[in-house]
């Protein structure tokens, strides 16, 4: 199901985040019939509702345009950042197939002719790694610990999910507010085949902040400083497969990676503990 669990305001932020600072952050309503829905997120969330005019003053904007929420720059560039997986580039991945040959879909360990696993997303950004999974037959439960992410996601399952042809979402998308490393300290149930981490990385030079999802999500949250710590809580489960998503050349986050998928700009590392 895809739903709203737990309390917002769950981001720890870990303090080796020395150069990012907490964006200012506002809502904004386009939607003449939206008040009631923006007044109340705006509740959950603990922030304020302004103008556009107003949205000046803020260093990022949420908007309700009356069809999905999406994240802006007061500039407007880079341009509005929302979950999409109908169109745009997700949208085609799925289309165009590729499917089960994906490096990302290799790394979790899918086979033709086998089941698809069962993945816990530790970090589920704007969800577009736990979409193709799910489109390829997993079972994603998907974390997300900053509120205003969470929403995103949220949003863009749900509008996902209003397609015909995507109505199998709410069956294998299973969405929580929630800070991993806490999850990871309960007793997973069921307990899934495979954890897959894609934490954010500290900007390096032009090359990472290319794509511009990638740029307004690091301004919002920053970098996931504590991720190697998160990966030790993961390897320490009875977990069969760990799966890590790295920029091409970065450091592992942990010794003794098993195997190791490489892509254009991307690197998988696994572990099998
Ligand atoms: C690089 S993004 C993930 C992108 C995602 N794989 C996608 O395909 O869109 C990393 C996300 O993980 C979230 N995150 C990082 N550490 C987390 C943790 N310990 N618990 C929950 N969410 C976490 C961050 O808030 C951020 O939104």
């Amino acid at each position: 199901m895809v739903g709203f669990t737990g309390a917002p305001a769950l981001t720890q932020k870990s303090p080796a985040q020395s150069t990012w600072k907490a964006p200012r952050l506002a809502l904004v309503n386009l939607d003449p019939k939206g008040q009631v829905l923006v007044e109340q997120k705006a509740l959950e969330l603990q922030l304020p509702v302004v103008s556009n005019q107003e949205g000046q003053d803020f260093d990022l904007l949420l908007v309700w345009t009356g069809e999905r929420w999406q994240l802006q720059s007061r500039s407007g560039s880079p341009g509005p950042v929302s979950a999409e997986y109908v169109q745009g580039p997700q949208g085609y991945r799925r289309r165009a197939g590729g499917g089960r040959g994906q490096a990302v879909a290799r790394a979790v360990g899918l086979k033709p002719g086998r089941p698809s696993p069962a993945v816990l997303d530790l970090t589920g950004g704007l969800g577009r790694d736990a979409f193709l999974l799910a489109s390829l037959g997993c079972r994603m439960t998907v974390l997300e610990r900053d509120p205003v992410v969470h929403l995103l996601l949220q949003d863009g399952f749900r509008r996902a999910s209003e397609q015909p042809e995507l109505d199998w979402i709410p069956e294998r998308v299973d969405l929580h507010l929630a800070e991993a490393k806490a999850w990871l300290a309960e007793a997973l149930s069921p307990v899934p085949d495979v954890v897959y981490l894609d934490p954010m990385h500290p900007p390096r030079g032009k090359s990472a902040l290319v794509k511009k999802e990638m740029q307004l999500l690091q301004r919002l949250v920053g970098s996931d400083a504590d991720s190697a710590e998160l990966l030790q809580r993961a390897l320490r489960l009875p977990i069969p497969r760990v799966v890590v998503k790295l920029p091409l050349r970065a450091t592992p986050l942990a010794q003794g990676v098993d195997t190791e998928l490489r892509g254009k700009t991307t690197r998988f590392d696994l572990y099998f503990p």
